[in-house]
């Protein structure tokens, strides 16, 4: 079946299995990792699914091919977690062309043409920034004058464009408040701790805080940061997005302050929007997770059940 107008629709109901090809970025972070077992389980688990997954490796041009093969497969959907925001609309045009839905999970695109996918399942990160530096701001105090530096994520990704947006934004509020340095660290906790080695060679006794897009390359901050001989947590305080358990535990040790959650667990959800398709029904143009932000012991009751 191709979506809409497919044989369930026509009220035939078959046993045929939705076959869903997904193309995941890569292993960057333990937020992605987390993504991928969700979406594998649900492969492996729900009885109407089929997966066919694909790494990209951090590749756009990987992520094309994998959608030409999933296409020349004749798959019922398309799932695409795209790396970057540009650069889509000629393979996605190929996906329309052969009527296959395209489902776009976590990350957005920026397309001449929004009906080149069917439907975003993800978060708000505009929205992410800006809770990001509200809650840095109720933290340290709104009026005080606090120099950050931030660890952007891969450079393109709408995960890191609209993060540094919302932060930016919400910042205006807060005139102390100064981003002193902003260098991407990709995402990954090695790059992390680099970026912020060099921040503190540059700098080190003038950075107040940290703003990570995302909890990894947090991680590598406060190790580089004890190893410069400051305390993380105290000396330099630090926000990050995703909400893994390792900045849970950084938050109960002291070593971090707060982490603003995004939601990796999309694989029901996906699931749930490939049988909504076949069975012929409209979905919603954005699913959007449903999100908390954590700090202090809310983060350490929090902790026992996190999943990811
Ligand atoms: O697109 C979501 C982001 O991608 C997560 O915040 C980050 O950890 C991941 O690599």
């Amino acid at each position: 079946c191709n979506g809409g107008g497919s044989a369930a629709s026509e009220g035939k109901k078959d046993d045929k299995k939705i076959v869903i090809g997904f193309s995941q970025i890569g292993a960057e972070s333990g937020w992605r990792t987390a993504e991928t077992k969700s979406i594998k389980e649900m492969g492996k688990n729900d009885p109407e699914i089929e997966l066919k997954f694909s790494d990209a490796q951090q590749k756009q041009s990987n992520q094309i091919k994998a959608i030409r093969s999933f296409i020349a497969q004749k798959v019922d959907v398309i799932a695409l977690a795209p790396v970057v925001e540009t650069g889509w609309e000629k393979v996605l045009r190929e996906a329309k062309r052969a009527k296959i839905p395209v489902v776009l999970l976590d990350r957005r695109i920026k397309v001449d043409d929004d009906s080149l996918y069917t439907t975003f399942i993800g978060s708000d990160f505009i929205e992410e920034g800006k809770n990001a530096a509200k809650y840095l701001a109720n933290l340290i105090g709104p009026d005080k004058k606090v120099n950050i530096v931030e660890l952007q994520g891969t450079v393109g990704a709408s995960a890191m464009i609209e993060r540094q947006k919302g932060f930016a934004e919400q910042l205006k509020k807060y005139p102390g408040y100064k981003i002193k340095k902003s260098e991407t660290a990709d995402f990954t906790r090695s790059k992390g701790k680099e970026v912020m080695e060099a921040f503190l060679k540059a700098d080190g006794k003038n950075i107040d805080a940290v703003f990570a897009h995302n909890d990894d390359m947090a991680m590598g901050a406060i190790q580089a940061i004890e190893e410069y001989g400051l305390k993380s947590g105290k000396d330099i305080k630090i926000v990050s997005v995703d909400g893994i358990k390792d900045a849970f535990q950084a938050i109960k040790d002291g070593k971090s302050n707060i982490t603003v959650e995004c939601n990796p667990l999309l694989g029901p959800q996906l699931a749930q929007v490939a049988k909504e398709l076949r069975d012929g029904k409209k979905v919603d143009k954005w699913i959007k997770s449903k999100e908390d932000v954590y700090e202090g012991q809310k983060a350490i009751d929090a902790l026992p059940d996190r999943k990811y």
